[in-house]
This record gives C-alpha cells, sequence and structure tokens, in this order.
C-alpha cells in the first residue's frame, strides 16, 4: 500500500507541490494527470526517494520514504520521464548491469534480464549500443530497468511518451497483466490511455490534488454526459415538442430529419439521464424508436473544468 499525507515540495518560493494526500491500494493502475509544470513529475520523484520532501510524508508498504529510502526503493520501480541511461552500453548489458545493483548474481542474474527483454520485447537490440537506439526502444529500456526486481510498485512518469501506437498497446497490454498483484501509478498527458488501463485517476494543478475517482464516475461530471440522441419515427416538430416537455430535458437540438426519421439531440437538466422518460413520451404517441444512445461523458471535459476553475472532484468511498 502506498501512502502520502500533506507532501509539499517547495522550490524556493515556488510551491511545486502543495499538500497532497491520497492512499493507494494494491490491485491499482493509478492514472495521474495534470496540465505541463502541475507537478506530477515533481510528486513521483518524492514518492521514489529521489527528491526530499520539504514537508509531508510517505510510506509504500509501511517503509518512510523519506527515512529509509533505500529500503524502500526496493519495492519499487521508477521509470524516469527522461530517459537516463548509460549510452556507451548495450540494451542488455545495461540491464545485466541494473540486475548486478539490485543484488542478482549468475543464473538469476540471467534469467531476470532475459525475462525484461522478452517482455519488453527488446529482444532484437540486446547487444546494441543504447546511443543507437530509437526513442522507443530507450524508452522501453527504461521501462525494462524497472522491472528486473519485481518491485510491488511502479511508479512510471509517461511510459508511453514517444512510443508508436503499437508500442503504446504493449505498453499497456504489459500493465493490464501486471496490475492484479502490484501498485502501479503513471502520469500520462493521454486521456484515452487513462480510460483504457486505469481504475483510478487523479488530476492535479497547480500542485493541488483537484480530482481523484474512477475515470467512469469523473466523467460523469462533464457537461455531455446522459446527453441522449434519440432517432423516432415521429413528425418533426411534434417530436421535439414532446420530448422538450419531459421535465428532465433542459432542451432539443434536431440534429437530422430524413424520411420521417428525426435524429434529435436531448440536453439534460443537471445531467439526469432522460432514456426512460423518452421511450414513455413515444410510446404514448406510438412513435418507433429506432434508434437512441446516452453519453458517458468525456474526460477531456472534465480535464479542462478542473484544471481551469476551482471545482474539485473528491473520491467516494
Ligand atoms: N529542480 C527544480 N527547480 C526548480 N523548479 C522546479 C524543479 N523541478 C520542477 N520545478 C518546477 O516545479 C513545477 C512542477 O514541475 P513538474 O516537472 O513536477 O511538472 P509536471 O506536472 O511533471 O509537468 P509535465 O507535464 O510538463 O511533465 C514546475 O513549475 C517546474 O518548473
Ligand atoms: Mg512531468
Amino acid at each position: 500500500m502506498i501512502k502520502v499525507e500533506h507532501l509539499v515540495k517547495r522550490f524556493g518560493l515556488r510551491k511545486a507541490v502543495d499538500d497532497i494526500s491520497f492512499e493507494v491500494e494494491k490491485g491499482t493502475v493509478l492514472g495521474f494527470l495534470g496540465p505541463n509544470g502541475a507537478g506530477k513529475t515533481t510528486t513521483i520523484r518524492m514518492m521514489a526517494g529521489y527528491l526530499p520532501a520539504t514537508s509531508g510524508r510517505i510510506w509504500v508498504n509501511g517503509i518512510d520514504v523519506n527515512e529509509d529510502p533505500v529500503r524502500a526503493q526496493r519495492q519499487i520501480g521508477y521509470m524516469p520521464e527522461n530517459t537516463p541511461l548509460y549510452d556507451e552500453m548495450t540494451a542488455g548489458g545495461f540491464l545485466e548491469f541494473v540486475a548486478e545493483i539490485r543484488g542478482f548474481r549468475g543464473a538469476e542474474r540471467s534469467r531476470r534480464v532475459d525475462e525484461v527483454l522478452d517482455s519488453c520485447m527488446l529482444g532484437s537490440v540486446r547487444h546494441q549500443p543504447i546511443e543507437t537506439l530509437s526513442k522507443g526502444y530507450r524508452r522501453r529500456t527504461c521501462l525494462a530497468q524497472t522491472l528486473i526486481h519485481d518491485p510491488p510498485v511502479l511508479l512510471l512518469d509517461e511510459p508511453t511518451e514517444g512510443l508508436d501506437p503499437n508500442q503504446k498497446q504493449v505498453v499497456r497490454d504489459m500493465i493490464e497483466r501486471m496490475a492484479k498483484d502490484k501498485i502501479i501509478m503513471l502520469s500520462t498527458h493521454v486521456l484515452e490511455e487513462v480510460e483504457a488501463v486505469c481504475s483510478r485517476a487523479m488530476i492535479i494543478s497547480e500542485g493541488r490534488l483537484k480530482a481523484d475517482g474512477a475515470p467512469a464516475e469523473l466523467k460523469k461530471r462533464s457537461a455531455s454526459y446522459n446527453v441522449l440522441t434519440v432517432e423516432v419515427l415521429a413528425p418533426a416538430e411534434e417530436a421535439a415538442k414532446v420530448f422538450g416537455a419531459i421535465p428532465d430535458v433542459e432542451r432539443v437540438e434536431p440534429v437530422t430529419e430524413a424520411g420521417g426519421k428525426q435524429v434529435l439531440r436531448l440536453i439534460p437538466k443537471d445531467r439526469q439521464s432522460l432514456a426512460v422518460g423518452v421511450i414513455e413520451a413515444a410510446a404514448r404517441h406510438k412513435w418507433m424508436v429506432v434508434g437512441m444512445r446516452s453519453d458517458s461523458g468525456r474526460l477531456d471535459e472534465v480535464f479542462r473544468q478542473i484544471t481551469t476553475t476551482d471545482d474539485v472532484i473528491r473520491r467516494s468511498a
């Protein structure tokens, strides 16, 4: 388990991280979101024991990261934002070196290196000097390095940045495979990625925690949540009038009309669900509903709203 309490980091007068507290349980893939300069990297570096906190405390599986960084780091695989590697080493040689530092020797060391080369699909560049690797391969070598000691906690700072679509998918699949037995915290600017792999998302802005919850829950805060698109066989103006009179409908926007089929967008009051009311109204008028789609909301809308206003979304228990 991870526990962070009142974490603060000051650089001079500037608070890069401003009183952040949260807990994460095993089995969580936590997406860490926020605009450029929000404090994601700073938070992750403190959690990984590479940057001392100004104040506040961090525990990783019960170990205080400030008091005992070396012991805490055995629990952690940390993938930094930039890819600091030893350029003159080969990919395989570098991983052997990391395994050695982590205390593995002989057959055990080789087994672990083979395993991460395989899981990160680096077999083909094993003997290639790191300085000659493309960006995506460098990034994956960096990821392989975090996995060598099979730590229960992974802190990944933009792990899929710079990867091609196929490699992004490979990394997402790896994360999903490992998720069950670990805590994985990853920062990203790719919101689809959060929806695809994260069971929980936190949004920070100007160093403060602004939203925390399951992606589907956060999306419920977006303006488009529960907007209903209806296709109905009905007379044009009448349909708009009847649906517009449903109590939870704020307004009706006609989309298209052809051959007696109306496509309408119904905007709800207060993000209420409209489906039942619409079906009932259509039945009363003997109109056939041929299609209906309720919007599940959009994370990018929530992101913009949260990071440009004083709104806060707390995690429900
Ligand atoms: N070593 C440092 N000295 C001074 N200021 C720093 C230092 N490191 C980070 N900062 C500042 O702290 C703030 C947060 O930076 P941080 O790198 O944590 O943001 P981020 O959320 O990771 O942004 P990005 O999405 O661009 O990676 C920024 O204003 C940054 O300039
Ligand atoms: Mg960053």
